[in-house]
């Protein structure tokens, strides 16, 4: 099956008529809009999904794409899945999205997240050195690598020390670090991008931004009486997701990889947050929002600001979408979503049977 997809992307000479890319953690925010941007630009796109009893394929069919990738379930744990999908792809560009990816979380499960957002990105680099050593290579590295700076003013860059304060960010340093090794050690083409804070309408609803814009909608429609939150003076760099991915893309089309920091370059507060999304809604925050320390982190970052200067000057990416407009964005998608819930509309997540238009690729596949 997967080499019929192989000889579809040659033409009569045997050269290639169509770049095929391989994206794990295809059903998370990023994935699916670098999914979108992928076939927009003509590549053969390849994801990974977890293989579990309900898929989760709400955001691949929320962009209209579902039907258009090509499925392949992975497990980061587990280097023959992660071989297969590699045979199967035959991908000249892999996006290593796929991750434990809560601060939060990674409290509670150090050692899973160890292992699929760190040891995995070896798995991946290790089967491509192996399998096919001219595939370019990504790493979604993260800001919280830099860990706390105790500067608020201070714009991180590629230079500055990473001191990471969360397993996840531990995690993410070493896939980072590891990135760096085999690109120097086997001359592997492999880039890290350390992106910071990137929201949209699509962002899993246990992150503080879609947090506060699904709760402010629910509020503003009844549905929902208060919203509790940790740490409000938190402040992070927030950019627009689907710009940030075109980031990841710019990276692997230079000559020779490298790592580039990408940020908005403006650092605002969970506080500011709340005040924009419940001012959208016509609401007045401090009437609805409690705060409770059991959703303070064992260890917290209290500052994360970027400096994308080398992005913008050496891949020519900028931030377009500013901090109140990204609120704005997210406040409305979310009302727009509960208003729809409201006249009796029921999405493609509450419902367990996906359309079977999904080409599925599996080793079940080639018996
Ligand atoms: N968004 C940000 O602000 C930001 C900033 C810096 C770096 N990053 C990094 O960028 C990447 C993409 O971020 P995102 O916001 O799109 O994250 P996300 O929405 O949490 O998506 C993570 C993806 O990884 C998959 N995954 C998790 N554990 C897995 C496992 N054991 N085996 C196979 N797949 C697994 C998830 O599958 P399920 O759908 O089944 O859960 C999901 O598709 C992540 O590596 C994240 O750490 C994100």
């Amino acid at each position: 099956m997967w080499q019929e997809d192989a000889e579809k992307r040659l033409d009569s000479e045997g050269d290639r008529l169509k770049k095929a890319a391989l994206i794990t953690g295809i059903t998370g925010q990023d994935g699916a809009y670098l999914a979108r941007l992928l076939l927009e630009k003509g590549y053969e796109v390849y994801g990974t999904y977890r293989r579990v009893s309900t898929p989760n394929f709400w955001r691949l069919e929320s962009l209209g794409i579902f039907g258009e990738t090509s499925l392949i379930p992975v497990e980061l744990a587990d280097t023959s899945s992660i071989m297969e999908a590699v045979r199967i792809a035959n991908p000249d560009e892999v996006y290593n999205l796929g991750a434990q990816s809560f601060v939060e979380a990674s409290f509670e499960q150090p050692i899973a997240t160890a292992d699929v957002s760190g040891v995995a990105v070896t798995r991946f680099l290790e089967t491509i050195r192996q399998m096919k050593p001219d595939t370019r290579f990504y790493q979604a590295s993260t800001s919280e690598m830099f860990g706390s700076t105790g500067n608020y003013a201070m714009a991180l860059s590629e230079k500055d020390i990473l001191n990471p304060q969360s397993p996840y960010a531990a995690a993410k340093l070493y896939g980072h670090v590891i990135t760096r090794i085999y690109r120097d050690a086997y001359d592997l083409y492999a880039s890290s991008g350390v992106l910071f804070n990137h929201e949209s309408p699509l962002r899993g609803l246990e992150f503080v931004t879609r947090k506060i814009s699904n709760a402010v909608a629910k509020i503003k429609l009844g549905l929902q009486k208060e919203l509790v939150l940790g740490n409000l003076d938190a402040k992070r760099d927030w950019g627009y997701a689907p710009e940030y991915v075109e980031a990841m893309w710019l990276m692997l089309q230079r000559e020779k990889p490298d790592d580039y920091v990408v940020a908005s370059g403006e650092a605002h507060s969970v506080r500011e947050f709340v005040v924009k999304a419940f001012e959208i809604a016509g609401l007045d925050w401090q009437n609805y929002v409690v705060t409770d320390k059991r959703f303070l982190r064992p260890l917290d970052v209290d500052c994360l600001l970027g400096n994308p200067s080398k992005a913008k000057a050496q891949l020519g990416w900028s931030p377009r979408t500013r901090f109140q407009d990204l609120v704005e964005i997210m406040v409305k998608e979310d009302l727009r979503r509960w208003e729809r819930w409201l006249a009796g509309e029921r999405f493609s997540w509450d419902a367990p049977n996906y359309p079977s238009e999904a080409r599925i690729l599996t080793r079940a596949v080639r018996m």
